[in-house]
């Protein structure tokens, strides 16, 4: 190519240095490739300060036709982004979890408060043609649908993909379901359903008993985060190709997802035991799929939950301690075993494997003189890695929890205050206030007015219709 330029002439070599320094200047201006590879223009970076220039998501608006637990966090997390959530619900019912779990009669439980922050509140009926109206003209003004109805729901109540993409072809619509296509696709799907099948049970638990699901709701809430990066990203995609698509996060698979370092060791049992399993240590042999390994720690640093002061009356008196090779030395030197430094019994990770029921013991002796508290104090101080377990009242009550927002105090007009957790992504230019879940429809009338710009004429006939309302008493019974 120089050579070329050279043998072009001076003026043609001036002309060409010349669109470089133009292109350079663009891209200073803030053009770039996109990934067509066509300049795009990049707005100059905000000159107000950082978190005062709207949220990463404003401007984006959800029709949210989610229920339960794992599409409400999803949309519970854009709203928190800055997206305008509109949750539509059944009319007189709503989500069923606003009477799940009732603890303050005649207001929603905690269950709905807790997964509908941010949002606002439609109730239309989607099988009526009025309701239809409705959805089609929000389908229009929306960028993404998200739903995690029952296999063939959505398509039943005539929103198929075909649809949604005549009335707006820009619109991403992204599902929660219980399996990806294959033998399960028509299955419905609870949480500790998705547990069990995404491999998490069977690795959970002690060797000697039964599969265990666990308290952390990697099924609903782990598949809602999948799913809200999947939205993000055709959001993303969307600014390049100008089309929406579609989005899947199936349960089982954010499941397994959660679960790979079990498909890793599945793959490792091939070639030998699992030298960092404790039944490895105890010279129980391996079967041919991954056991339950108790609270054996995950990667290649051997752990357990040990003992601390006061567990004979406090259930949570526990801490997770990690014996870090780099910090062995100073492991001896705490529990009072320093020959163990040396000693070529102990010294080397590859020695203490066969005896780690014994060593964590010995720390035991030493965690039982302790609270968990002590112990990570003393510990940190000497860079061991242990946990405490902490109960929900102590995280409740942490006041560092509190003060950075992850968990919040809410305010709501029929249940009071209450407690929940806030958005555990923190960003510095798009800052989250919790707001409280909306009551079932109590955004029906703006939403008509403000966002589908219906008139008072339409708006009567459409209310008129029933589409919107719970049906009458007598309209039940018959
Ligand atoms: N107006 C009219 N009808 C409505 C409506 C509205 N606003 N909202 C929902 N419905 C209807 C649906 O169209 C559906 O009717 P259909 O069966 O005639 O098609 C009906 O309500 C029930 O919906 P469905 O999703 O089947 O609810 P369910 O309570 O029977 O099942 C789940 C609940 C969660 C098991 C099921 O939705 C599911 O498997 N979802 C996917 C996986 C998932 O997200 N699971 C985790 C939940 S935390």
């Amino acid at each position: 190519m120089a050579t070329r330029k050279k043998s072009k002439g001076k003026g043609k070599a001036k002309a060409a240095s010349r669109k470089v320094v133009k292109l350079k200047s663009k891209a200073a201006a803030g053009k770039r490739k996109n990934g067509n590879g066509k300049l795009s223009s990049l707005p100059k970076p905000s000159a107000k300060p950082y978190g005062q220039d709207g949220k990463a998501l404003s401007g984006v608006r959800i029709l949210d036709f989610t229920h339960v637990q794992s599409g409400p966090t999803c949309t519970q997390l854009l709203a928190w982004l800055g997206a305008d959530v509109i949750k539509v619900e059944r009319p007189g019912v709503g989500d069923i979890t606003r009477g799940q779990l009732v603890d303050v009669k005649g207001a929603d439980s905690l269950y709905f408060t807790m997964l509908n922050h941010n949002k606002r509140s439609i109730t239309i009926d989607s099988k009526h043609s009025q309701g239809k109206r409705v959805l089609d003209e929000l389908i229009k003004v929306c960028d993404v649908l998200v739903e995690n109805f029952a296999p063939g729901a959505l398509d039943r109540m005539g929103l198929t993909w075909e649809h949604i993409h005549k009335l707006n072809p820009r619109m991403v619509v992204a599902s929660v379901k219980g399996f990806g296509p294959g033998p399960y696709e028509d299955c419905k799907v609870y949480e500790n359903v998705a547990q069990c099948a995404g491999g998490s049970a069977s690795t959970t638990g002690f060797r000697e008993g039964p599969p265990l699901v666990t308290g952390s709701q990697i099924g609903d809430s782990g598949t809602g985060l999948h799913l809200a990066l999947g939205i993000v990203c055709a959001l993303y995609q969307r600014n390049r190709t100008g089309r929406g698509q579609k989005v899947l996060a199936a349960m089982q698979d954010g499941v397994l997802n959660l679960c790979r370092v079990k498909l890793r060791d599945q793959q490792r049992l091939k070639v030998g035991p699992l030298t960092e399993y404790s039944q490895y240590g105890e010279g129980v042999p391996f079967g041919d799929s991954v056991p339950r390994a108790g609270n054996d720690s995950g990667g290649g640093q051997p752990g357990w939950i040990l003992k601390c002061k006061g567990w004979e009356n406090d259930p949570d008196a526990y801490i997770y301690f990690i014996t870090q090779a780099p910090v062995w030395q100073a492991i001896c030197d705490l529990i009072g075993e320093p020959t163990w430094k040396t000693d070529p019994e102990y010294a080397t990770p590859r020695a203490r494997l066969p005896k780690l029921k014994a060593i964590f013991a010995r720390i035991e002796q030493w965690t039982m003189t302790k609270t968990k508290f002590e112990v990570m104090e003393i510990c940190n101080k000497v860079d061991i890695p242990v946990g405490p377990i902490l109960s929900m009242k102590e995280i409740a009550e942490e006041p560092s929890l509190r003060k950075t927002g992850t968990v919040v105090e809410v305010d709501h007009p029929t249940r009071g205050k209450y407690l929940t957790v806030g958005n555990p992504i923190k960003m510095s230019d798009s800052i989250s206030e919790v707001t409280r879940s909306p009551l079932l429809g109590e955004h029906t009338d703006e939403i008509l007015k403000d966002v589908l710009k219906f008139s008072s004429k339409d708006i009567g006939e459409i209310k008129g219709s029933g589409a919107l309302s719970a049906p009458k008493k007598e309209e039940k019974a018959a």
